[in-house]
């Protein structure tokens, strides 16, 4: 017997275009239905993915009341994220959010209910987790290779990356800055590689050196919600130190903007364990010669450089259309909603470090 592919409607279409690609990628999936509140991003992206008239919306209740979706994807500033979420699963949707999850844990909490109750699905869109080489150091981790982890520096540092629209930057439309925009991939990917540990206590400490005063921003031409007008009131950088069970330690550090190489913008994942040390580092996006492996041999140190080849899919397009896989054959979901209200807890509790300037504990 074959089913009728799931009928997808994607809310926001910056990021929301890679989303369109991993909906027209699944076999699962059918992409019909598009909404922006800025009409002139909808039209463009409509021509491009053939979606009619009938079926573009810049209002996301009336696309939710009409389009008759199964899933839909939340490609919204982050403050949206939780009403439209939950508007979407009520009328009946799956929903695939993008990070974070949600602002606070309160509404994170709230998502997580509605997902609950509605019997749907509430997924996060951790697309970084989706690169081979993270692949390959999640292979060395499960064989064994790496012996106990104790400690985890995970950090994405630039030099000029500042996003240039408006909302990133205004505390009430993002929630955060630096860490809440790209420190939660690198949490994400930290805790997702060691099975999600338990976080015992967090410190944090954020600072915003560039921002407030109008320097490194990212010139980028952007189409919408320019409130230009408003300050900068987030971190542009932000440092915290986690501490798990098992004596596990984990260091975050993410930043928009510092003084470094010109146009540099580095993600850095180091594991360290009792048997070998497995180094991530991806210059401006390459993706050869990212990973370096550490153990000793013989008694003697050794260093590896695996070459890891990149086949099939990657990053949005592989997360949605393994995503979907999963939705349709009743398998659990790859990146569910407890690793989305998971990593707004943390941040939360990171934010809070940093005013109380104390070590908070996570409940
Ligand atoms: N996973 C990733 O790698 C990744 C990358 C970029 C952005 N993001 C996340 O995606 C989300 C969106 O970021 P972006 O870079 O696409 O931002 P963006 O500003 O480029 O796009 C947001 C879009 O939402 C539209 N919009 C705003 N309010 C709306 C409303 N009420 N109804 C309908 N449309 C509305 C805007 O017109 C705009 O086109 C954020 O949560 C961000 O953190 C994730």
């Amino acid at each position: 017997m074959t089913t009728a592919p799931m009928r997808a409607g994607i809310i926001g279409l910056g990021i929301g275009a890679a989303h369109a690609k991993g909906f027209l990628r699944s076999p699962h999936t059918e992409l019909v239905a598009l909404c922006d509140a800025n009409a002139e991003r909808l039209a463009a992206r409509a021509v491009e993915y053939n979606i009619p008239a009938e079926m573009c919306f810049t209002d996301y209740r009336a696309m939710l009341a009409e389009a008759n979706l199964d899933v839909v994807s939340v490609c919204l500033p982050n403050a949206l994220h939780a009403e439209v979420s939950i508007a979407a699963l009520e009328a009946g949707a799956h929903v695939l959010c993008e990070k974070p999850l949600a602002t606070t844990l309160e509404e994170a909490l709230a998502m997580q209910r509605a997902a609950e109750l509605q019997q749907r699905r509430l997924m996060v869109a951790y697309n970084h987790r989706y690169r081979a080489d993270l692949a390959w150091i999640r292979q060395m981790l499960r064989q064994g290779a790496l012996g106990k982890v104790y400690n985890v520096y995970a950090w994405w540092r630039r030099e000029s990356g500042i996003p240039s629209s408006g909302w990133f930057s205004q505390k009430r439309l993002s929630g955060g800055g630096a860490m809440i925009d790209i420190g939660i991939h690198m949490l994400d990917m930290a805790l997702w590689l060691l099975d999600f540990p338990r976080v015992e206590t967090v410190s944090g400490q954020v600072t915003a050196h560039f921002g407030t005063r109008g320097l490194k921003t990212w010139s980028q031409a952007r189409w919408a919600n320019d409130s230009t007008a408003e300050p900068f009131d987030v971190d542009d950088g932000a440092v915290g130190f986690l501490r798990c069970e098992g004596d596990l330690s984990i260091h975050l550090h993410a930043s928009w903007a510092e003084h470094r190489a010109p146009r540099e913008d580095i993600i850095h994942l180091e594991l360290n364990g009792t048997e070998g040390t497995t180094v991530l580092h991806v210059v401006n996006y390459v993706r050869d010669g990212t990973l370096q492996f550490y153990t000793q041999l013989a008694g003697q140190p050794v260093a590896v450089a695996p070459n890891v080849r990149w086949e099939g899919l990657y990053g949005h397009e592989a997360l949605i259309v393994e995503s979907m896989a999963a939705l349709v054959n009743q398998q659990p979901a790859p990146s569910d909603v407890r690793h989305g209200v998971i990593g707004v807890q943390i941040l939360e509790a990171l934010y809070r470090s940093s005013q109380l300037r104390r070590e908070v504990a996570l409940e």
